[in-house]
Order: C-alpha cells, then structure tokens, then sequence
C-alpha cells in the first residue's frame, strides 16, 4: 500500500488530496491544528495528527509520530493569504509575521522532518503560487503573499538539492482555486485541482526535481 503525508488539510486544496488518495486505498496521515480539521481527516479514513505549522513548537510535534515511517509521497498545503493588499501597503509585524510564520517558517521546520521518512524515489510537494514567481509577476496584489511564496519557493529549491537522487521535490501551482482562499469566483474546482497535481507527480521522473509546476503539469518560470 502507498503511503502519503498531506501537512495542512483541514479543509479546501489539503482535505482534496486525503480524499482523493484515500479514495484510491493509499494510506493518508495529515495533520490539521483544530479539532474540526482533525474530524474530517478522520472521516475520510486518514490518520489525523495535530499540528499547527506556525506554532511555538513548530514542528517538533511532527517528528514522533512519523518516525519510521516511508512515505511515497508529501505535500506540504497548509498557507494563509495574509493582507488582501494591491499597492505598497506596509504589513503589520503581526500580519508578517502570521504569513511568514505560516507559509515559510512553517514549510523550514516541517521539512527537516520529512527528509527522515521518505520511501525511496518519493515525491515532495510544496503548494505555492504563481503569485510567488518573480518571473512571470505582473500584478501587486497580496505583494506580502507573493513575498513568502517567493521565499517558499527557494526552500524547495534548497531541499531538492538535498534529496537529489532521494526523491524528486517540486512546487506547485494549485491554480486559482474555489477554496475559503481562493474564493467563489475562481477559475477551477477543488477536486479538478488536485486531481491534476495528483496526475502530474506520479508523472514526474527525476530531471524534474526542484521544478516549479503549474498543477496541470506546465513548468512555470520562478
Ligand atoms: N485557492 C487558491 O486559489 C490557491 C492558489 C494558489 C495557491 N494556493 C495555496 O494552496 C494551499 C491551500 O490553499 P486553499 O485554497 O486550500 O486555502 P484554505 O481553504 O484557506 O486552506 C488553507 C489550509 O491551510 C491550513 N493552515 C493555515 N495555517 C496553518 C497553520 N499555521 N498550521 C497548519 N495548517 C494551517 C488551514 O488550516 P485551518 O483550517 O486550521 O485554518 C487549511 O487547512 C495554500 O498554501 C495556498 O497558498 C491556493
């Protein structure tokens, strides 16, 4: 049996995923930090861990409950938007520190973690955003969202040298997805999303670690 880690899925992009593979009989854990994102992973079937990415004691609550594990495939999800900005409005120390905290912090202290337990030739993903390429930027809004996933983006980069030949690491862009974030309006359903990201790594071979992807399988410039 396959076995995945999904970080972040109490809800939206993260719960689609332990759906999804949980559907196809692979053995899902996931982590949510309340209560309520805990009972829908376990309803899927799911092993639920409690984790909160930006908390104190980061994610040193991980790394017992996994230990021994081999997991074939991780996906790092759990993210915040922060200030919906469109200028130069200067963050707040608590809205940057919530945005970085979550979205890059998070992603340096989970990912330590994950190294130990992947099955050989496993696939990592980071959910993050064509809003954090610098690259293909053409817009300002959410300039502080687009800074952390800019930054989430070099974490990748870094931990695909490090699992070079271990494993095959890259990041993603979910789309614009109909999620608590992304919104009613968005281009994309959830189950759509994922079902291609889904697609897209257990395409991926070797020379496409530390790639950065569109969920559909395009490679997208950083
Ligand atoms: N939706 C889009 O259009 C879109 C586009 C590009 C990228 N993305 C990225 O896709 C990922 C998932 O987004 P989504 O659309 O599914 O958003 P969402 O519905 O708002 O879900 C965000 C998820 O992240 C979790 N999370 C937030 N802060 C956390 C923390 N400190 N510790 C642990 N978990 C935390 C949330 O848990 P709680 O329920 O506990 O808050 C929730 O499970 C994010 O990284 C986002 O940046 C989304």
């Amino acid at each position: 049996m396959k076995r995945v880690l999904v970080v972040g899925a109490s809800r939206g992009i993260g719960l689609e995923f332990v759906r999804q593979w949980r559907a196809e009989g692979w053995a899902v854990t996931a982590t949510a930090r309340s209560d309520e994102g805990l009972a829908e992973i376990s309803t899927l079937g799911a092993r639920a861990l409690r984790l909160d990415v930006a908390g104190a004691d980061g994610a040193a609550a991980l790394a017992w409950p996994i230990d021994g594990e081999a997991f074939d495939a991780v996906v790092l999800n759990a993210g915040v938007y922060g200030p919906r900005t469109q200028g130069l409005q200067a963050p707040t120390q608590t809205e940057f520190d919530e945005v970085m905290h979550t979205n890059v912090l998070g992603a340096m202290r989970v990912l330590p973690q994950v190294v130990e337990v992947l099955a050989p030739g496993a696939r990592l993903a980071v959910i993050s955003s064509r809003m954090g390429s610098v690259g293909l930027r053409s817009g300002t809004a959410g300039w502080l969202y687009r800074a952390s996933k800019a930054a989430l983006n070099s974490v990748l980069k870094d931990a695909s040298l490090v699992l070079q030949g271990r494993a095959v690491c890259v990041a993603f862009h979910p789309g614009w997805v109909r999620t608590d974030m992304g919104g009613a309006g968005a281009d994309l359903d959830v189950a759509t999303s994922v079902a291609d990201m889904r697609r897209t790594l257990a395409g991926l071979s070797a020379a496409d670690n530390g790639g950065f992807f569109n969920h559909d399988g395009k490679p997208l410039a950083w």
